[in-house]
């Protein structure tokens, strides 16, 4: 270099240095770009959930030198994530330096599709790739260097290169299969032939070549990113969206009339992953088939789960819709929806191809040309199955189905297409309520959904879509607010339908309004039944009895329905029980969509939980039963094993149908959701508060015997329980988690709405900690749970962690704060105004002393409540809000009531943003506390100006035992003022610094300092 640094200012830039220099600084942002990008890159390459990018992005580095064969291995680990790989891959090229770098985006850039491609090209930095085809040496090094020209040249023409080699003998025949195998798409096929190729040597090499030169492409081939689709192929799918399109567009519940369509009603639904511990965006439709959350690159098969009514259904059916007007799902070319209550009808063996021709769209041409394309381009296809618990059998992996044209029952193809073994690479969404679900299906999927209703504001959105006019809107919405055990039940999208549909009932309620599930149905049920004979509007229980044998008819299908699985009628069924052309035209039976217009009309009840509502009223009202069903009706789950319920269940009636094909077959996966859900109608209607309803319409000792027996099967179901709680292990208190019947009972026990049965159940319960983390429970049941906890005899620590309770299940569950010792939400979606109303609860409620509130939606406006209790309370001892957004605003706010308080011993902030500021507030009301024992401020952004405040309350508190500052930014000074303080304190036991701003030789100096230093 001539001169200094400094003299460059002074001269004149001269062009190549501007050149140069560009061109250098080029470099240099290349390299930066992948790194500081690295999300959006991540996510270019990834997001698809198919790994063509990537694969495309390593063809060209191979080629052009920058990955040996190594790199290209290693990124590619089998049994990894895409995601993985993807990473693995931008680590290598951020090490492999600026140049490679600057390829890389080159490489992406032509990968990428245009939107996606210009926010990586408009920085201009990506290097040019060399095209020139230089003379090689060697055609091996000709495969390398041509690797992403030959990839795409061999596709459509693996078939015949791999004979050429056979023949040639270079390949054996396992080779051969391995290139094959069906689970590769036709591009990987190509690439895993020529990396067998490039083991082989020169010959195989050469030979391969020739066949490329020689051999025309083959005109059936697709390029696999942009299928030239074939006319016949376009035709077709055309033809199946608007197929699909025609059976979308309406909701059942709406009668299929047109003053209100899907597209006028849909209200968003909370989507979440079951296991999600962290906080992330909400997820969004999309996002069922996005990448987010998979557990399993290699499945195909995503599930959705979600309560009966929580919408799984219409779910899909607004996916089927956007994808036939071209609004979403736009990877997918053909989209096949199918409905597992109408596949148990199908009674034939059919193959792969005959169940999408026949039960989703018959292609009117070109059927083997639409059925191969569909083999070839597996990615470009997209099954739909709703309601997987509605299937007559339960899930097994015991018959395998590998081959498309191979026949076999239709549950049977649905097993193999779920695993995999058929179809392998087609997107699969499977719908089911959470119960149903066997574990063996677990392994086979890709991801897992949860759907959980509503949020308050989907609730408030569905309303306003409901009711047009806005006043109506305006009084419905605020007759919830007045009854939030309403609004709780508000949260399942198909209580709010019944809610929004019914609301001259609700509104003319007054005080008494509804309350529990079985009165909302009731709404429905005199709605309807109103609505046909509206001169005899009859405000009292009159209307009943007025329509008494059309529920028993209704009521008696939807028995045998429920005890043989079958959710759709055929005429001559409706006949066999009865039901008249007068009963259909109630509305609560539908006309089935679907069935192919061939059939005659078939019918299913509006919804499954209405269908469980008519078994419920038949089991409560018929007096023509042998034996009473109601105690095979309340037992438990693990009592099923030596008695089949469902065949227990169906006993007790006169079956008419001749075949029962799940009795002696062991439980069918709807069976326990939707008898439960018939059992806790039972329940509610037999009600002491619903009596007055069946005046009339049967003998009133034949239902005191009824409730006597509900009453009495519920208590006996939960000492049950009790006894069969396990022992606690040690540091754990019992726990309930394992028996989900549990939260059930208690439902059932709310349902009947007599103290009386709530507090005997609770007389016999003795725990000290009552464990329900990842039971799903949402305001609803926190409804139920407190109308049962409130009468324990004993405080109980209420541990809810990783539900759906939000502010409206807090607002529920006050009534039972007066026996909860500790609250435990971790997870619950809990916002600054669920805690506003938990907390002026909780300074009233004596035994209240411990929350934990991790992983909730709080800011600092929750502060000030925090504040509060603790001036307030001097017994409290337990805070903890780890992983919310409380900033140094917020940690004053706190600050202000630890300074007034002098029994808090443990404090969690770790996660917030409360930094050095946070920090100091915090301290200086801490410093001379003599009864904080745990403080921690992981992850804080707390700085050294943070320790040396925090240093003060090592040095004067006489009870801090440990202080845990992880992952925060304290230099070495800051440390120093915490070893000072330790010197002066022995009481302290550790201070947790590991991941600060710390080198590794000071922390060997300061390890050595003071052995309670943690680094
Ligand atoms: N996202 C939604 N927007 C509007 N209404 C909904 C939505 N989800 C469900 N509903 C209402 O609730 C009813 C029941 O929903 P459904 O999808 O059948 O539930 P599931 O299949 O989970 O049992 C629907 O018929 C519809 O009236
Ligand atoms: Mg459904």
């Amino acid at each position: 270099m001539t001169g200094c640094e400094g003299g460059r200012s002074s001269r004149t830039v001269q062009p190549e240095d501007a050149e140069h220099g560009n061109w250098h600084a080029k470099r240099m942002f290349a390299q930066e770009l992948v790194l500081k990008r690295r999300t959006e890159i991540l996510n270019a390459l990834c997001s698809s959930g198919s790994s063509e990018h990537l694969e495309k992005v390593l063809d060209i580095l191979l080629a052009q030198g920058r990955l040996t064969w190594e790199d290209y291995q290693g990124v590619q680990a089998p049994g990894r994530t895409l995601y993985a790989n993807g990473r693995q891959l931008l680590d290598l090229i951020h090490t492999k330096g600026a140049d490679t770098c600057g390829l890389f985006l080159a490489a992406l850039e032509q990968v990428l599709p245009e939107e996606q491609r210009a926010a990586f090209s408009a920085s201009g930095c990506s290097a040019s790739l060399d095209e020139t085809e230089k003379a090689q040496s060697s055609s091996a090094e000709t495969l390398l260097t041509q690797r992403p020209s030959l990839v795409s040249k061999l596709q459509g023409r693996v078939d015949g290169a791999l004979d050429a080699l056979v023949e040639s003998g270079h390949f054996s025949s396992t080779e051969y299969d391995d290139v094959r195998l069906p689970i590769h798409t036709p591009a990987q096929q190509a690439r895993r032939l020529l990396d067998h190729v490039r083991s082989k040597g020169e010959s195989a090499a050469s030979l391969l070549l020739q066949f490329i030169q020689q051999t025309p492409e083959s005109g059936s081939s697709l390029s696999q990113d942009r299928p030239a689709f074939p006319k016949e192929l376009r035709k077709y799918q055309k033809k199946l969206s608007s197929s699909v399109s025609a059976q979308s567009c309406f909701l059942s519940t709406y009668g299929g009339t047109s003053h209100m369509s899907l597209g006028d009603i849909f209200t968003e639904v909370q989507i979440d992953l079951p296991r999600n511990s962290n906080s992330h965006s909400p997820l969004g439709l999309e996002d069922v088939v996005s990448p987010v959350g998979s557990v399993n690159e290699e499945a195909d098969t995503v599930l959705v789960l979600g309560e009966a009514g929580s919408g799984k259904s219409t779910l899909l059916q607004r996916l089927h819709l956007l994808w036939s007007q071209g609004a979403a799902l736009h990877d997918f070319f053909l989209l096949f929806p199918f409905s597992c209550r109408r596949l148990n009808s199908e009674q034939k063996e059919l193959s792969v191809q005959e169940l999408l021709f026949q039960h989703c769209c018959w292609p009117d041409r070109g059927q083997e040309e639409i059925f191969h394309f569909i083999l070839d381009h597996p990615h470009l296809i997209l099954f739909t199955f709703d309601g997987l618990d509605e299937l007559k059998e339960r899930f097994s992996d015991e018959y395998r189905v590998c081959c498309p044209t191979q026949r076999a029952p239709v549950h049977v193809l649905l097993f193999n297409l779920i695993q995999g073994s058929l179809m392998k690479g087609v997107r699969k969404v499977v719908t089911s309520r959470p119960e149903a679900v066997d574990p063996g299906l677990k392994k086979h999927l890709h991801k897992e959904l949860l759907l959980k209703g509503f949020s308050p504001s989907g609730i408030d959105c569905f309303v306003k879509k409901h009711h047009s006019d806005p006043t109506v809107a305006a009084k419905v919405l605020e007759s919830l607010q007045a009854n939030t055990a309403l609004l709780g039940l508000c949260h399942s999208p198909v209580l709010c339908w019944i809610v929004s549909q019914c609301h001259k009932e609700l509104l003319g309620c007054g005080e008494g309004g509804p309350q529990t599930i079985t009165d909302v149905y009731i709404l429905i049920l005199q709605h309807f039944l109103q609505h046909q004979s509206p001169l005899q509007n009859s405000r009292g229980a009159g209307w009943l009895q007025e329509h008494l044998q059309t529920i028993l008819h209704l009521g008696q299908l939807a028995f045998q329905g429920i005890a043989n699985n079958c959710y759709i009628f055929s005429a001559s069924e409706l006949e066999t029980w009865a039901v008249t052309e007068k009963d259909i035209s109630t509305g609560f039976l539908v006309r089935s969509k679907n069935i192919s217009p061939a059939d005659c009309a078939h019918y299913e009840f509006l919804h499954v939980t209405i269908q469980c509502f008519f078994a419920a009223l038949y089991i409560v009202l018929s007096g023509n039963t042998d034996r009473c069903p109601i105690p095979k009706l309340f037992e438990l789950q693990n009592t099923r094993k030596t008695c089949v319920r469902g065949a227990c269940f169906r006993a007790c009636f006169h079956s008419r149908y001749e075949q029962e094909p799940s009795v002696g077959k062991g439980a069918t996966a709807a069976e326990t959701p939707n008898l439960q859900i018939a059992a806790t109608f039972v329940a509610g209607l037999l009600s002491q508060r619903h009596q007055g309803l069946w005046l009339h319409c049967c003998s009133d000792a034949a239902l005191q015997k009824k409730g006597r027996q509900v009453a009495r099967c519920l208590s006996k179901g939960m000492q049950k329980h009790f006894r069969s709680i396990p022992q606690p292990v040690q540091g754990e208190a019992k726990s309930m988690h394992a028996m989900p019947d549990f939260v059930w009972l208690i439902k059932c026990i709310y349902e009947k709405q007599e103290s009386r049965i709530a507090k005997d159940a609770m007389s016999k319960l003795e725990v000290d900690h009552l464990k329900l983390t990842y039971c799903n429970i949402g305001p609803v049941e926190c409804t139920a749970i407190a109308f049962v906890l409130q009468h324990l005899k004993n405080p109980v620590g209420l541990q809810l962690d990783n539900n759906s309770v939000g502010d409206v299940g807090v607002e529920q569950l006050l009534p039972c704060m007066h026996i909860c010792n500790s609250l435990h939400l971790r997870n619950n979606n809990i916002t600054d105004e669920g805690i506003r109303k938990l907390i002026a609860k909780g300074i009233q409620c004596d035994n209240f002393q411990k929350i934990a509130l991790f992983n909730n939606c709080l800011t600092d406006g929750c502060t000030q409540h925090f504040s509060h209790l603790l001036k307030t309370k001097q017994d409290f001892l337990s805070i903890r809000l780890g992983n919310n957004n409380i900033t140094a605003n917020g940690a004053k706010q706190l600050a202000e009531g630890l300074k007034f308080n002098r029994s808090l011993r443990y404090l969690g902030l770790w996660g917030n943003k409360i930094g050095d500021e946070g920090a100091e507030a915090l301290a200086s009301a801490l410093q001379s506390s003599n009864s904080l024992v745990w403080l921690s401020l992981v992850g804080n952004g707390v700085g050294t100006a943070g320790a040396h405040a925090l240093s003060n309350i090592i040095r004067n508190s006489s009870s801090l035992e440990e202080l845990w500052l992880t992952d925060n930014s304290i230099t070495r000074t800051g440390v120093e003022s915490l070893i000072q303080a330790l010197e002066k304190n022995t009481h302290v036991k550790s201070v947790w610094l590991i991941n600060n701003d710390l080198s590794l030789e000071e922390i060997e100096e300061m390890k050595k300092r003071d052995s309670r230093l943690v680094f």
